[in-house]
Order: structure tokens, then sequence, then C-alpha cells
């Protein structure tokens, strides 16, 4: 998984609860225009590549439709006049021009967090894409996201989209009822795969395929950006159970090795994002530590006067390691639960966060903005 970005502001709207919703049990995603900002580099390697092979070359506009499907049936549809020989080239040739693309190729704005997030809780995540199994094993590696998803299917180990084996063979290696799990793509091959396996399929409009095309294809949701998808599955996760307090989302402050039973705790800012006037910065004071096994979480302000309770920074625990100390003028706070134990804090606790810990690392459920 890729090293926590401490600070980071995923743009996640206020969510309805979760009742209502259909539950969501499996998030499978396509991979280049869905994850990953790659439509144009993989337009231009297959014109390129029909130019250099003395082909005609195809239209953007063409070559745009066939991104999504497995490699040698998308160059039959934009090469069709093609002898034997040439598709042969023209597959050595994409693939030549990918490998060198590939280093360079970056996933979408807020598809890093929502991975994460989606990560965090527990949702089993999949890939179900038409790129080789050789170019996807080496896109996880660079990514560092080999350890993020439960299941990967390619194009050129089974049937390529929109045929269904993808996602069924996904769905049943999961143990996951396809109308339990969702679709996510860029593509009209995408949704013709969830509709041929029986799972809802939701559409996003940044990618190779156009909005008209993509509504064509009746998806459950049509969204144009990550945060509208990150709204549409956060309810649909509530309903399937899980721990997901609506109006916050999970934010990672630290790993798991960063806290030890009774020792230093960990400081992090918890104001939501985009708190404050325009121009001036809200904080949020917040420190989170380790008491009886499990990470323990508050707002870094003491009951008795409005100030951070540790000196030197990180210094939480009194000398017995029990107890949560101001260095102010005291005030001694139970770690289990921030009630006040003695001092002038007198019956006034501390604020607790909501956490957990998954994956090796400390999450914090942080209110949205407009929580
Ligand atoms: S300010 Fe914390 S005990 Fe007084």
């Amino acid at each position: 998984m890729a090293p926590m970005r401490p600070g980071r502001e995923p743009a996640v709207p206020s969510l309805p609860a979760g009742a209502g919703q259909a539950a969501i049990e499996l998030v499978v995603f396509d991979w280049d225009g869905t994850l990953i900002d790659s439509t144009a580099p993989i337009v231009d390697a297959l014109c390129l590549t029909a130019t250099d092979l003395g082909l005609p070359p195809p239209s953007r506009e063409q070559a745009r439709q066939v991104v999504g499907l497995g490699l040698a049936q998308a160059i039959r549809h934009i090469a069709p006049s093609a002898s034997g020989e040439q598709l042969a080239a023209f597959i050595d040739g994409c693939r030549a021009r990918f490998a060198v693309l590939n280093d360079e190729l970056r996933p979408f704005a807020g598809i890093v967090d929502l991975l994460e997030d989606l990560h965090a809780l527990g949702v089993p995540l999949a890939v179900a894409t038409g790129m080789s199994r050789s170019g996807l094993d080496r896109a996880l590696a660079r990514l560092n996201w080999v350890s993020l998803f439960a299941g990967t299917r390619c194009g050129d180990e089974g049937i390529p989209k929109p045929d269904a084996w993808m996602l069924r063979d996904l769905c049943d290696t999961l143990g996951v009822a396809p109308s339990r799990a969702v679709m996510i793509g860029d593509t009209t091959h995408d949704l013709g795969m969830a509709a041929a396996a029986g799972a809802p399929g939701v559409a996003v409009s940044y990618g190779a395929h156009r909005r008209e095309a993509l509504a064509a294809g009746q998806p459950a949701a049509l969204v144009d950006e990550v945060a509208q998808l990150r709204a549409w599955l956060w309810p649909r996760l509530v309903a399937a159970g899980r721990d997901l307090p609506p109006g916050s989302h999970w934010r990672a402050v630290c790993v798991s090795a960063d806290l030890k039973e009774g020792g230093d705790g960990v400081r992090f800012d918890a104001a939501p994002p985009g708190a404050g006037a325009p121009g001036t910065t809200a904080r949020r004071p917040a420190f989170v530590v380790r008491h009886e096994g499990l990470p323990r979480a508050y707002l870094n302000e003491c009951a008795h006067v409005p100030v951070e309770l540790d000196w030197p920074a990180g210094r939480f625990f009194d000398h017995s390691g029990l107890y949560l100390v101001c260095a102010t003028h005291g005030a001694t706070y139970r770690a289990a639960d921030g009630s006040c134990a003695g001092g002038p804090c007198r019956g006034r606790g501390l604020t607790p966060l909501k956490t957990r810990e998954s994956n090796g690392r400390v999450w914090v459920a942080f209110e949205t903005r407009d929580a």
C-alpha cells in the first residue's frame, strides 16, 4: 500500500444514512480511465502504432471507443484490414509503448484516498481490466497497491469485456453474489459486463467514453468525479454494516508501530478539510495513544483551561502509563475514556474521537466540513 500521507484532505461530502440502500459487499474497479488517468496515452499508442505499421490510423474517437477491451479485440475493431502478421506486430508495438508509458501514469485525483478508506473499512476490492496480466502486475507493484485488492482479472487470462467472465469469476472466488457487488468503470464495456453478470454498474464520465454513451447503458449511477463516486458508495457500504459514522470519514493518523502501550502519543490536527475562514487556519489539535492494546484518541484540550495537555510534545501519560495528565496544572484523565480521575478537571473529561486499527495503521473518524 502507498505510504500514508498525513494531513490529507479527502473530498467527502456529508452522507445520508445507509437505511434503504442496497448493500454493497464487493467493489470492482476497471483500471484504465477509472482508477488511472491513462485514456489519452492509450489512444496515442493505438494511433501511433497503426501509423508505424503503415495501417490507416483510427480517429481518436474510434480509439477511445475500444479502450477497455482486450488488446487483440481492440485492434481488430480499429484495424479490421490488418493481416494476422500485422495484428501480432500491432500487439507487440502497443505493448512496447504501454511499457514505457506505465511508469508515468498516475491515479486520478481522489482515487488513492478512496481506495485507502475502502480498504480500511475492510471492503473487499477487486480489479477487472482489459490490460494484460503482466502489465497489471507491474502497475500494481509500481503503485504499491498489491495488498489493496482481494482479486484481479485481466483481459488476457479469460474472456474479455463485455463478457461476464471477469466479474462473475471474481464474485465466485470472493464469495459475493453479483447483485451485492458493484462494477465501476468508464466504458460501456464495463457496463455491459456488469449487466451480463447481474451486478449493478456505476459509470464514471472522466475516462474514455462519452457521458451520453454511458447514460445509454443505464448505469446504476453516472458520476463525474471521484467525490461523487464516494458519495454513492458510502451509504451502500453502511447498509452492508460497515462501521462508518454518517457525516464522517476515516483518516489514517499514524502506523500502528508508532503507538506503544502507555508510551508517547501521536499528535495530529482533527480539523475537517477547509475549516476556518478563507486565508486562516483552523486547527483542532488532537492526539492518539495506546492503552490496554487499543488506540485511544482525544482532542488535545484540557477540561480545566483549553490548552494542550502534553509537555514535551507527545508526552501524555503519567509515570504509571495508565493516566493521561495535563502538564499545566496536573489534571488527570483515565486513558480508557478520557474521564477526569483527579485534579482541576473536576468531573469534566477529554473529548474522545472514534478510532479503529487495521492494515497496520491507526484510523480516526474525522468530521466532514458539512457534517
Ligand atoms: S490547564 Fe490542564 S490542569 Fe489546568
